[in-house]
């Protein structure tokens, strides 16, 4: 005789239905997304009690909101682990449950659609199979060393496992996930089925009986080989793969995974006190609070767009160049539809390519999404779309009178409600707003280079903008997903009021003797992701020249030798010469000369002090503010939590003799 029975806790229900399949869903409780937080992983525990008394024919585990399936641990309770034995029993709590899960009697199965991250996929993992629904939405990854922590529940133990320890380094060590089919083909789950047919796929393999999904020969006998040293050797190239691109000492956790995995079976709670792989030493280092600060900062961004629900059905971009293709690519990939407009289709036509490329990057081949998207992105040289656009965005040459007399045509021909924006770097909103009949139409949406790549944008707001239409470019800024960061209009904004000085800085030190790989080294190392000199060769020493006239005043004297190869048409990257010789788009280098951290202590004094004007002077909101639109608008190294938080944590007062203001933003990290 089969039963039907229900029992609720408050974030979990359990359901079993006639024949005895038990269905459990996840619903965490006032949260719009599932995080497994102490209490959620208490309740779990009591699920599994029940279970335990009266053992279902299967148990299938799915999440009661349509947006994910778990998205992790709770990282707000993670900030508040005040010892490293608060870390260490919650790393305890998570692998002994997990432990419980995977050992249970009866059949179980992850049913997961939509995000799938952290400890939810850990969760995931100890079930007997897993079933991904195949949607734009799911997403499976264990992206705890992106916040300086380990997969201590259990990921570095069944991830290597389930699909081979090369791929589940990878995953472990980048953070980066895998859609629903990846997964399949990685062998991560045992199906990929369509959203309408996910119940059903669920029921019959619980029910299957079938046994776990075991390696394929080849990957058990690599597996088998990994007892012996190929497993050292293994751990060996991770590692030097991840030195490579950071140090132990600004990223202890990728390191720690890999020697959990090697020395101690996944178990992170094996690890002696005192080892540099340990919970102890892994709480104790600053990058793991940086890194959770810098999670938070971005949520913060994320917030600004929460209170529009502006979502243009169709914008019009006029320039079709590099900023103004991009975007445009950017919002059709996001189901917007897009004109792109510039003085011929010849110049339109390089802009489509490209966003050929990107969208056949993005869908990974799914030739119907790249012909949607493509569809959506309407070459309009005639500027057909301007009075049926929601969004009209200005991306043409930087020339005040060129851009006035655009600007004045586009309002004269706009929906009234459609908003108006500029994407200038340099020319200031007021002086363009000044040919419109309503100046409090625009608004700044300054986007940096590569726009695909770059999460943040600076939405600025002029003299006249109006609030409601600052609202309105914050929502599309997250409709299109990127970070919006709200400035004033000011010389620069941020981004790159900060970023002149402190290229101009470097440059300085090369004109002075060093070479330009030993300054870029001495800041690589301490954690920038290029480094300055590079970059100006990146953005073009023609632009380096402008934005320094601009933003240093006319009177200030740039570099000589800045000066004479822009003279000789040594532009950087672009011309294939600057500072570096470029091949193939890569910079030829030669041996960095050693230097101790006064260089790059030097050269970062000048960005330090323009971030802190900035917040003097409320071009952004508070420190904070002007930390998180550093770290994603220029990749300013993470692992400090930013410049204001790096130089105030090093109890600074002075930096390159810039007074500092001490007071100003609250320096808690908080969830808004
Ligand atoms: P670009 O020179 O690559 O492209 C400008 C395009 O505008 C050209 O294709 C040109 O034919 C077109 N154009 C000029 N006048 C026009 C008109 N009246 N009507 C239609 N099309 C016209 O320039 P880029 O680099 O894309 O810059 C565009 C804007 O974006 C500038 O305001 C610049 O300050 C800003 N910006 C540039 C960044 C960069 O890294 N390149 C970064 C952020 C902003």
């Amino acid at each position: 005789m089969t039963h039907f029975t229900q029992q609720t806790w408050k974030h979990w229900r359990l359901r079993q239905e006639d024949g005895g399949l038990a269905w459990l869903e996840i619903d965490c409780v006032d949260a719009a997304a599932n995080t497994l937080s102490a209490e959620a992983m208490a309740e779990f525990a009591q699920v599994l009690d029940v279970l335990d008394a009266r053992s279902p024919k299967a148990l299938v585990i799915a999440s009661g909101k349509a947006a994910g399936f778990i998205a992790g641990a709770n990282i707000e309770e993670f900030t508040q682990l005040d010892s490293p034995s608060a870390a260490r029993a919650l790393v305890e709590r998570g692998w002994s449950l997990f432990n419980r899960l995977a050992a249970v009697r009866y059949p179980t199965l992850a049913l997961i659609r939509g995000h799938c991250l952290g400890g939810g996929l850990e969760l995931a993992l100890a079930c007997r199979y897993r079933i991904a629904v195949d949607e734009p939405g799911t997403k499976l990854a264990l992206p705890e060393v992106m916040l300086g922590i380990v997969p201590g529940w259990g990921g570095i133990l069944r991830l290597p496992a389930m699909i081979g320890p090369a791929a589940a380094l990878d995953m472990m060590l980048t953070g980066k996930g895998v859609d629903a089919k990846k997964a399949k083909r990685l062998g991560l789950v045992d199906d990929c089925v369509p959203l309408r047919v996910m119940e059903s796929a669920a029921r019959i393999m619980a029910l299957s009986d079938a046994p776990p999904r075991k390696l394929p020969l080849q990957e058990r006998v690599l597996r088998y080989a990994m007892n012996g040293p190929l497993r050292s050797k293994v751990a060996d190239k991770a590692r030097k793969q991840t030195a490579a691109k950071v140090s132990r000492d600004n990223y202890p956790a990728p390191f720690a995974i890999i020697d959990i995995w090697e020395k101690y079976e996944g178990n992170a709670l094996a690890v002696p006190a005192g080892d540099p792989s340990s919970l102890e030493a892994i709480f104790a280092s600053p990058t793991t609070k940086n890194l959770v600060r810098v999670f938070f900062l971005q949520e913060r961004l994320k917030a600004f767009g929460k209170d529009s629900d502006f979502a243009p059905k169709h914008v019009h971009v006029v320039g079709a160049g590099v900023m103004g293709g991009d975007i445009a690519a950017v919002c059709a990939l996001r189901g917007m539809r897009v004109t792109l407009q510039d003085q011929s289709v010849e110049r339109i036509a390089p802009a489509i390519q490209r966003a050929a490329k990107l969208f056949e990057r993005r869908y990974k081949g799914d030739a119907r999404q790249v012909r949607f998207a493509l569809d959506r992105l309407i070459p309009d040289p005639q500027g057909q779309g301007v009075p049926r656009a929601d969004l009209i965005i200005e991306a043409i040459f930087e020339n005040l009178e060129v851009k006035r007399s655009l600007f004045a045509d586009l309002e004269r021909r706009a929906k009234p409600e459609a908003v108006l924006a500029t994407n200038t770097s340099s020319l200031r909103l007021e002086d363009i707003a000044t040919v419109l009949q309503d100046p409090s139409r625009l608004v700044g949406i300054h986007f940096f280079n590569p726009v695909p790549m770059l999460p943040l944008v600076e939405v600025v707001q002029g003299e006249a903008t109006d609030a409601a239409v600052l609202r309105r470019a914050t929502g599309f800024v997250r409709a299109i997903d990127k970070l919006p960061l709200p400035v004033k209009s000011a010389p620069g904004f941020l981004v790159n009021a900060v970023l002149g000085p402190y290229m101009l800085e470097a440059l300085r030190c090369v004109e002075e003797g060093r070479s330009p790989e030993t300054v870029d080294a001495a800041l690589v190392r301490f954690g920038m992701p290029i480094g300055p000199v590079e970059l100006v060769d990146t953005v073009g020493l023609d632009i380096a020249v402008a934005a320094g006239k601009a933003l240093a005043g006319e009177g200030a004297t740039p570099p000589q030798r800045l000066l004479r190869l822009v003279e000789e048409g040594r532009l950087g990257r672009k011309s294939g010469e600057g500072y570096y010789r470029w091949v193939d788009g890569k910079a030829q280098k030669g041996e960095a000369g050693a230097t101790g951290p006064e260089l790059a202590e030097r050269i970062l004094a000048p960005l330090l002090a323009a971030a802190e004007r900035c917040v003097r002077d409320g071009v952004v909101a508070d420190a904070d503010l002007a930390d998180a639109g550093v770290i994603f608008g220029t990749g300013f190294a993470p692992h400090t939590g930013g410049p204001l938080h790096y130089s105030r944590s090093r109890g600074k007062t002075r930096i390159g003799g810039d007074p500092v203001v001490a007071e100003g933003a609250p320096q808690t990290v908080t969830q808004e």
